[in-house]
């Protein structure tokens, strides 16, 4: 690879992962593969400039793009980044480079989201996150929702001060809201920053209250006087104004000492209860900070020790394949146990034969092109601290016998034979297959299905493995095949579990027709789309009927592609896709709904898929219609686009409101759009409205609208 290929790929990836980080909080790659790659970079251009383009490297940009909706705070002050130091050499070295003898602050480098607050005549007049650096998104509404952050300053605080930040969640919180993901409320999140960033960032301050964020104050931006000689006598003003500043902050001189409160706070991490990522050094005299000043995007007076990423070595056991509910072969990796970041680990994904093979889904390198086998000597690492991934291969370690991995060509459950599509690998046997039929059922009764209270995945495993229920609508049969005394006579259950579970079993029966689409299991047919497709037919006769009637439309469908293409030498795949994207849009015709979902939905209405079963369990319900839509009133029938912020509630929800008033929401502006709601911060989808002449109006106006 030419030197110039190697930047232009490292841009691109530190690029995206900027975008996966900061924009959409979700994080693709962990802070260590960041920083390797942000390293390599630096040293790259330091020996060749030249590779720079016009548009500036990476290096030289702070965050991420913005997130859409949010107003736009322009910093008064420029919100920075911090250099990194990975080891005692770097420390040295910035010691050197601010003088050996000066005082300097260390203090915990809180994982977090950064937030600057303006204090103007000692009110909160807004919050902004970082951004770019420049412009922040105006987040005040959020800011007013975090108990740690004073909406008034005592009356001696300065007419003017912003006081910056880090915004946390506590891991008590983290662990409840993965809790009530994993019940069905709510999204899950990798990790606390992501839930926090997350939580500041979205448009319902309700949410952000619920979700309790803490704050610890850092810093300051703009002030109209200066608050002390040194950022520690600073520090302790801010927190004598209100803020939380974080217990951890030390005076020290001299790398020697430097590294002995970092030892103190790494050992004090595990129990603070938040997650911290490293130790911030700042110089003390606020004096010869101004003298230091800054690079392009970092102090000269600061730098981040970071502590080391969560890793370590083991003996990759086995590769074993796990049946998931839609059929998907997923490879696991057996490991030898091991301690993780503090946390045993003896499992870790392997995502798909591509990954075992050293490939992302693009076909480009992943540890440099190293497969995986069974008997490697791997490093795992925890990203974001939920699931262990594999980071490297030590080759060397590699025994003389080991083979590449090959993935099995039939079902570990089943036998039947095992089909791939686009990199992921199903197996064929439907349900047939005893893995798969227990995925299903455990999906049939979780929360966002049929919400079955009391029906775990043990019942459903057990029940499954005595033979008492193997298709879903032997759930509803239990009262009679086994009755309360069966099943109260089975070991580890009792006359009262047993009554309790049937009686939520019954009242399962009635549900409504999002929630019995949803519960079907149909690959691509998730809850979202479940409600959609419930959204347009309503009733469980007019959606069974349309969804059985698709085999035929799509065959008929194919005749037209065939005879349409015929000419033109396209390949068989391209002519299937074209048919099942013709019955998606003239049979189905719901929004969202393409030709994967629709063959999905098709294959499972027919003989050859799980019609019986599928009757078999409607037969047993009582599906519920959902509520018509208007087809009177103000915005019935309309198109409407939302941008901006919304203050009231959430895009989900007005998009519903909308929706259940009889108008379609769409996210692009164009002639088709009948109206456009904006609020704070709508950028080019206001400007284009505009332009077509739409109308626009503002979130109240639509309330108003809708409510006359
Ligand atoms: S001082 C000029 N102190 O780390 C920037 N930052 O990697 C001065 N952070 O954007 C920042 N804890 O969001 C500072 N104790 C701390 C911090 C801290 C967390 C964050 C901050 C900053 C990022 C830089």
């Amino acid at each position: 690879m030419t030197e110039q290929s190697r930047y232009d790929e490292l841009v691109s990836r530190i690029t995206q992962a900027n975008i996966d980080y900061h924009r959409d909080d979700a994080p693709t790659i962990s802070d260590a593969d960041y920083d390797a790659m942000r390293g390599e970079l630096a040293r790259l251009l330091d020996a060749r400039p030249d590779l720079a383009s016009g548009d500036g490297s990476p290096l030289d940009k702070v965050g991420g793009p913005l997130a859409e909706g949010f107003g736009r705070i322009t910093h008064a002050l420029p919100m920075l980044s911090l250099a990194n130091a990975f080891d005692t050499v770097d420390v040295t070295e910035f010691v050197a480079s601010v003088g050996a003898e000066q005082d300097i602050l260390a203090e915990p480098k809180i994982d977090g989201l950064a937030l600057s607050l303006r204090y103007v005549n000692g009110l909160l007049v807004h919050a902004a996150t970082r951004g770019d650096g420049a412009v922040g998104e105006d987040v005040t509404l959020n800011a007013r929702e975090i108990t740690d952050i004073p909406q008034k300053l005592p009356s001696w605080a300065p007419d003017l001060i912003e006081v910056r930040g880090e915004v946390y969640m506590s891991h008590a919180v983290f662990a409840d809201l993965n809790a009530d993901a994993a019940a069905g409320k709510g999204r899950a999140f990798a990790n606390p920053r992501n839930a926090a960033a997350g939580s500041m960032r979205q448009l319902d301050p309700s949410i952000t209250r619920a979700r309790s964020l803490s704050f610890f104050a850092y810093g300051w931006g703009e002030v109209e006087s200066s608050l002390s000689e040194t950022q520690f006598g600073a520090m302790k003003l801010i927190e004598m104004l209100g803020f939380k500043v974080n217990p951890l902050l030390k005076i020290c001189k001299g790398a020697a000492d430097l590294d002995a409160h970092y030892q103190v706070i790494q050992q004090a991490r595990a129990g603070l209860g938040y997650d911290i990522d490293g130790v911030v050094y700042k110089v003390d005299d606020l004096a010869v900070q101004e003298r230091l000043g800054f690079r392009s995007t970092t102090p000269r007076w600061a730098v981040a020790h970071k502590f080391p990423a969560e890793k370590a070595w083991t003996r990759l056991e086995a590769i074993e394949i796990q049946v998931g509910r839609t059929g998907a072969l997923s490879p696991v990796a057996r490991l030898q146990p091991v301690t993780v970041g503090g946390v045993l680990v003896s499992n870790a994904t392997l995502h798909n034969l591509d990954y075992i093979r050293g490939r992302s889904s693009d076909g480009s390198e992943i540890r440099g092109g190293v497969d995986l086998r069974e008997g490697d000597w791997v490093e795992i690492y925890r990203a974001g601290d939920v699931i262990p991934k594999v980071g490297a291969v030590d080759i060397t370690k590699r025994p003389g016998t080991s083979r590449a991995y090959e993935f099995p060509d039939r079902c570990p459950s089943c036998g039947a034979l095992a089909i791939t599509d686009k990199s992921v690998t199903y197996c064929s046997g439907g349900l047939t297959c005893p893995d798969q039929i227990v995925e299903r059922l455990k999906h049939l009764v979780s929360k966002p299905a049929l919400d079955i209270d009391g029906m775990g995945a043990e019942a459903v495993i057990e029940l499954c493995e005595a033979g008492l229920i193997s298709e879903p609508a032997d759930i509803f049969r239990l009262k009679d095949s086994l009755g309360v005394d069966g099943l109260a006579a089975r070991e580890g259950w009792g006359v009262q579990s047993a009554a309790r579970l049937l009686t939520s079993i019954e009242a399962a029966r009635t549900r409504p027709l999002s929630r019995v689409i949803c519960a079907l299991g149909i690959r691509r047919v998730g809850q979202n789309t479940a409600r959609d497709l419930a959204n347009a037919f309503l009733t469980w006769e007019r959606f069974a009927g349309v969804m059985e009637g698709l085999c035929l439309d799509h065959s008929l469908a194919g005749i037209r592609v065939a005879k349409a293409m015929a000419a033109s030498g396209a390949s068989a795949q391209k002519m299937e896709t074209e048919a099942w994207s013709i019955v998606a849009r003239e049979t189905i015709g719901v929004e969202g709904i393409g030709p994967e979902a629709a063959r999905y939905l098709a294959l499972a209405f027919s003989r050859k898929g799980d019609l019986s079963r599928i009757e078999a369990l409607a037969s047993e319900m009582t599906v519920t219609a959902m509520e018509a839509p208007k087809t009177v009133g103000a915005v019935a029938g309309m198109t409407i686009v939302f941008t901006g912020g919304l203050e009231r509630i959430g895009r989900n929800e007005v998009k519903e409101i909308a929706e259940r008033h009889g108008a379609k929401a769409s996210g692009s502006v164009s002639a088709k759009t009948s109206l456009v709601v904006a609020g704070p911060g709508a950028g080019s989808k206001l400007a284009k409205a505009r332009d077509l002449g739409i109308r626009v109006i503002s979130e109240q106006e639509f309330f108003d609208l809708i409510e006359s």
